[in-house]
């Protein structure tokens, strides 16, 4: 059975983006590969973390893991911190990387630009995912667009490796989907809709309220024009909305666009509020269950103790093969 590994940050809330980029995907693949899917707390903490709220969105990011359809039965789910062979192989990587290519990376110039002081977790941020994703030697990765970067860089770390050292890692693929692999934001469709935006309105949280959802939407910004069209180059607002209607509905964008001809935005944004709704809804409601009964914890103890016994044998080998000497 094929590997699939992936990761979401504890940093804010959760937004309809990564639901659509990244855990609709992750749902689905549970059922045909091996999955792993982990908090990346370890990444959350390269910018500044209050403790007790990390605490918390941790806690809440892996109970939405399983509020949005991922089995523990099927896929493990654990914390990145409880597996310290993450932070083990991380290190390592980051010997193996280069400054240029780390510097190269869109997310560190994002991330850094215009700032006086820039951590230095930031800067070797991609050798722990590069290190996440080849502790398991995964074989796909589902992600969103603006992860296609880290996914190249951990490709070439990991060839670096087996051409160093001696061929041991899987090349992993990152799996994208071909719609909604880049969420916009509700306010300005030149943005990616982020969970770090300081405005509100310009994304839906997972955990947003039905009527927050549709007054959000309904105020979401649009060209002047009426047609319910997919066109991301010229009408960036509306094929952005279009994408999260196909994906909440299970509808195609063909089928939207001739559902809505002739009747301008305003029928398509009020059935397009229905079918988020529709879609969070039922997670929501989930979501205050698996609070409720504290069974999170123990799901993570046990996904923690069945990834570790392959990742601690990953660390083992690697540095056999990069000549540490063994502890007797
Ligand atoms: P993070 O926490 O920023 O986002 C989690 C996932 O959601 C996707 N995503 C989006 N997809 C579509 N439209 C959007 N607007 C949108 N915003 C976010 C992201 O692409 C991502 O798939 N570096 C990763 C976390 C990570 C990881 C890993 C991922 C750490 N180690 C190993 C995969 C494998 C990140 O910051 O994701």
């Amino acid at each position: 059975m094929k590997r699939v590994l992936s990761g979401i940050q504890p940093s804010g809330q959760l937004t309809l983006g990564n639901y659509i980029g990244a855990m609709q995907n992750f749902v689905k693949l549970q059922d045909t590969h091996e999955c792993f899917f982990m908090v990346v707390d370890l990444h959350a903490i390269t910018v500044p973390q209050e403790p007790a709220a990390l605490r918390e969105q941790s806690e809440a990011v892996a109970a939405l893991f399983i509020a949005a359809g991922i089995d523990p039965a099927k896929a493990s789910v654990f914390m990145q911190s409880h597996v310290p062979a993450h932070a083990e192989l991380g290190w390592l990587f980051t010997t193996l990387a280069y400054m240029g290519e780390l510097e190269r990376m869109t997310q560190f110039k994002d991330k850094s630009s215009g700032k006086d002081s820039v951590g230095a977790g930031l800067f070797v941020y991609p050798t722990l995912m590069a290190a996440d994703i080849l502790l398991y030697n995964a074989d796909l990765v589902p992600v969103g667009d603006d992860q296609k970067q880290h996914l190249e860089l951990t490709r070439d770390l990991g060839h670096r490796f087996n051409a160093r050292f001696g061929d041991y890692f899987t090349i992993p693929e990152p799996y994208i989907p071909k719609i909604g692999a880049r969420i916009m934001s509700l306010d300005d469709a030149s943005k990616k809709m982020s969970k770090s935006n300081p405005n509100p309105a310009s994304y839906i949280a997972l955990l947003d309220p039905p009527d927050v959802i549709r007054k959000k939407l309904s105020r979401a910004t649009t060209d002047s024009g009426r047609d319910v069209i997919y066109n991301p180059a010229e009408k960036p607002e509306v094929s952005n909305l279009m994408s999260i209607y196909s994906h909440c509905s299970g509808l195609t964008l063909e089928e939207i666009q001739a559902k809505y001809e002739g009747q301008g935005y305003g029928a398509f944004k009020k059935d397009l509020a229905e079918h988020v709704v529709a879609t969070l809804e039922p997670l929501q409601q989930r979501y205050r269950e698996i609070r409720e009964s504290g069974e999170i914890h123990a799901i993570l103890k046990q996904g923690a103790e069945r990834v570790a016994q392959v990742a601690n044998k990953t660390v083992r080998d690697v540095k056999e093969k990069m000549g540490f000497l063994p502890a007797q």
